[in-house]
């Protein structure tokens, strides 16, 4: 809920964005808490309402840290970790491992060892030497793994569109089209050191189409009868990923994300119809679609340069080490002056960040008012894969975060220090002494 105040300022989870920025100082990351809540909240009844045993998990690639996993615990959603890192995180803010499930297609023995023995949820078992680890961790540590088996269905979603493609190239999961699927089930079904729960797939992100999805589901139960007849095993859990698309310019035109859940839970419905199994459970791992649009950066505004004839450049103090994803994905953005909200855009400039490479621009030709050095600008939709994905090139500290709600603002991630980006630096042996 961000708004625009009396003093044309913009204003967010009721805070006002430019005493934020004061505050805290920028770049700064600032959170609409209470939208994170109704997404997530959206999420839950729109299973509740189609009568479906369900778990929600929030994918905590797209923005992890203590308090946003303990804002997850408080709304009742699980949570998809991929690195002993974000499980470390999970288990610092508390977080119940039971709610855990665990992906990555390169799990360490270490990582895979830390999650059995929090006895965490599931493990999404990618590939056949993770089988092996976990059969030798669940006899050392004498218990039994509950798993989903990540299967490649080859669908691909591409945003607008999707393909299908009998040999999917991808280096997740096992290939539904080539045997590996049931050589995995074999290993799984035949060893007690594992409980398969059931399958999961992920075809994509920043999906605009339901089709894929639908697709997917029924990629997996066109073999569901056949698993059935062969190991006879029936999956409790189907596990459709992530993906739902947001809205981060008007050239985006997203369906409401619970929309792909109530697609999604239409097909599977018909196909466990036909295929004569019993309903699974189904399982979502939205990220983008809970935080991606509950994100603001505030940076102040600094140079310009101008080339004649050509475009305006005005500078921000951030750029590709807060938000990669222009310079990675070509990914755009829309923007306001925050201090000045409802002044008439009267120049187009386009957005430089700080670091020192042509390639780091946040936003071309961008419609704003004449702004000065220290207007601030916001950048929306950046709740998503900005901070997870922020780094230290040309040793810019990392912003901090602020989550805002009811009128009130609170830090949630400190700003890094210069001290901080010197801790785990050693000095040469011989000048020891001066550091
Ligand atoms: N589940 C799995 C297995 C995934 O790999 C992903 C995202 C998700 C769930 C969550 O997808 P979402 O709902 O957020 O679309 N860095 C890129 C996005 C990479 C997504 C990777 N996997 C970006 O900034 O656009």
């Amino acid at each position: 809920s961000s708004k625009v105040n009396e003093q044309n300022h913009l204003e967010i989870g009721g805070v006002d964005a430019a005493e934020l920025a004061s505050k805290y100082g920028t770049p700064l990351y600032i959170y609409d808490v209470a939208l994170i809540r109704e997404r997530a909240r959206s999420f839950k009844h729109t299973f509740e309402k189609l009568g479906v045993k369900a778990q929600v998990a929030y994918a905590s690639k797209a923005f992890s840290s203590v308090a946003m996993f303990q804002l997850v615990e408080e709304e009742g959603l699980s949570l998809d970790v991929v690195s002993g890192g974000e499980l470390y995180t999970a288990v610092t803010a508390g977080f119940p491992a039971d709610r855990i499930h665990f992906h990555g297609n390169n799990k360490s023995r270490a990582e895979l060892e830390m999650a059995i023995k929090l006895n965490i949820g599931c493990v999404v078992v990618d590939n056949f030497r993770e089988i092996e680890l976990i059969k030798e961790i669940a006899a050392q540590e004498k218990t039994t793994v509950p798993v989903l088996l990540r299967v490649t269905p080859g669908v691909e979603a591409h945003t607008h569109d999707y393909i299908t493609t009998g040999q999917e190239d991808s280096k997740f999961g096992f290939d539904l089209q080539n045997g590996q699927v049931e050589r995995a089930m074999e290993s799984v079904l035949s060893s007690d050191a594992f409980d398969l729960l059931g399958y999961h797939c992920h075809i994509g992100s920043q999906i605009f189409d339901a089709t894929g999805f639908v697709l997917a589901a029924e990629k997996i139960f066109t073999k569901v009868t056949y698993w059935k007849e062969t190991f006879q095993y029936e999956p409790k859990v189907v596990n459709l990923g992530g993906g739902f698309g947001i809205r981060y310019t008007e050239e985006d035109e997203p369906m409401p994300a619970t929309y792909y859940v109530e697609k999604i839970v239409e097909s599977i419905k018909q196909q466990v119809k036909e295929s004569g199994i019993a309903m699974p459970e189904i399982w979502i791992e939205p990220g983008r679609s809970l935080v991606g649009d509950a994100g603001t950066t505030i940076y102040s505004i600094g140079s310009e340069k101008v080339v004649p004839n050509v475009r305006k450049y005005v500078s921000v103090d951030g750029g590709m080490s807060d938000n990669i994803r222009p310079a990675l994905y070509q990914a755009k953005y829309e923007a306001a002056l925050a201090n000045r909200m409802n002044d008439p855009k009267d120049d187009s400039v386009s957005i430089a960040g700080k670091c020192c490479e042509s390639g780091d621009m946040l936003i071309w030709d961008l419609p704003l008012p004449q702004a000065n050095p220290d207007d601030l600008l916001a950048v929306f939709c950046t709740g998503a894969y900005g901070y997870s994905m922020a780094n230290n090139y040309n040793r810019i500290p990392r912003p901090p975060v602020v989550f805002a709600e009811n009128g009130e603002a609170q830090l949630v991630i400190k700003r890094e220090t210069y001290q901080d980006l010197v801790a785990l630096d050693l000095p040469l042996k011989s000048k020891v002494s001066q550091c």
